[in-house]
């Protein structure tokens, strides 16, 4: 018999994840699975909202960022209620299987459902955010990061011609991932990430000297969720110590959005069938990623207990960088 497979994506939309879809339903398919599609993640789940799908349902959406199968973020689904609700729902369709493409919290509520159903479950990395351990890369960090560049070099224009400095504000959740490769990738003169404490004082000595030494602009990524605070806070705290004002840009949700890069369509193409030969095999409880181009099984609870560090070597070379 078919093993019949749910598939769904949950939490914070990313570029990619339609890839994702299309790769999970065509290799599915040709390996003569039964997949349906769950509408709004979670909820979704919890509402019964489920749609077979073919070949045909994921055609012309490689290219298209967000997710046609939509998100959300279940409060309900952090309740037993509503994971038993999810678990009957799951049972009712005969589904032997549930596919999931999110980031830590998708994850975090995947291990709960398994106290209610003994379902194998599957979880693909999918958020801006490149905050999964088990995974070199999440789907959508790429496409985010190069999005969050080209607003940036767009800013730097203007921040030029007029010798301003921007404190500007990326986002990453507590992670620091988007954050130091935007700021090494437009060369900003410095970058706050949540890993590291900032020292105000310091920063704003630097970009004192900097002008001094003829730097009229400049560029300070932040990335959200750090100690220091929002872009605003830090510009206020920066304003004394690198006696000078700054102008404050926060993408927000622009880098969630958008055309995935090649990278990112690649990622999820191959991650996606990945995860249905792992499914077919009998794993469960698992994410699937891939470390030093080798595909891994990491069990679920790891991807964010364990922390995946920055680029040591990225951190090092920004001073000598920003000169
Ligand atoms: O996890 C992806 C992410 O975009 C984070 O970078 C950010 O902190 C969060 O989601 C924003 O979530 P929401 O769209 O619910 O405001």
């Amino acid at each position: 018999m078919a093993k019949r497979v749910a598939l769904l994506t949950s939490g914070g939309d990313a570029p990619g994840m339609n890839a994702a879809i299309r790769s999970v339903v065509r290799v599915g398919v040709a390996k003569g699975l039964q997949i349906f599609g769950v509408g709004k993640g979670f909820e979704g789940l919890i509402g019964s909202d489920f749609h077979h799908m073919n070949s045909r349902s994921v055609s012309n959406i490689i290219q298209r960022g967000g997710t046609i199968l939509r998100t959300a973020r279940c409060d309900e689904f952090r309740t037993e209620g509503g994971l038993r609700k999810a678990a009957d729902v799951l049972t009712a369709y005969n589904v032997d299987g549930l596919i999931a493409i999110g980031g830590d919290g998708t994850f975090r509520g995947l291990v709960e459902l398994q106290r209610f159903w003994d379902g194998q479950i599957i979880g693909l990395p999918g958020t801006i955010d490149n905050d999964l351990w088990g995974t070199d890369f999440t789907i959508g960090f790429d496409t985010a990061v190069n999005t969050a560049l080209e607003s940036i070099d767009k800013i730097r224009d203007t921040a030029e011609s007029h010798e301003r400095l921007f404190i500007i504000e990326v986002m990453g959740r507590l992670a620091g991932f988007i954050a130091l490769e935007v700021a090494v990738a437009c060369g900003a003169e410095e970058v706050m990430v949540p890993e590291q404490v900032a020292d105000l004082e310091a920063i704003g000595k630097r970009l004192k000297l900097g002008r001094m030494r003829g730097k009229n602009s400049g560029m300070v990524i932040v990335a959200e969720g750090g100690k220091a605070g929002t872009a605003y806070e830090v510009a206020e705290a920066l304003r004394k110590s690198a006696d000078c004002d700054f102008r404050v840009a926060v993408l927000g949700h622009i880098q969630r959005g958008g055309t995935p890069t090649a990278r990112d369509r690649v990622l999820a193409a191959k991650l996606g069938a990945f995860a249905v030969r792992a499914m077919i095999e009998g794993a469960t409880g698992v994410m699937a990623g891939e470390l030093g181009g080798e595909f891994t099984l990491t069990p679920l609870e790891q991807t964010w207990k364990n922390k995946k560090s920055l680029d040591e070597f990225l951190l090092e070379i920004m001073p000598a960088l920003s000169q």
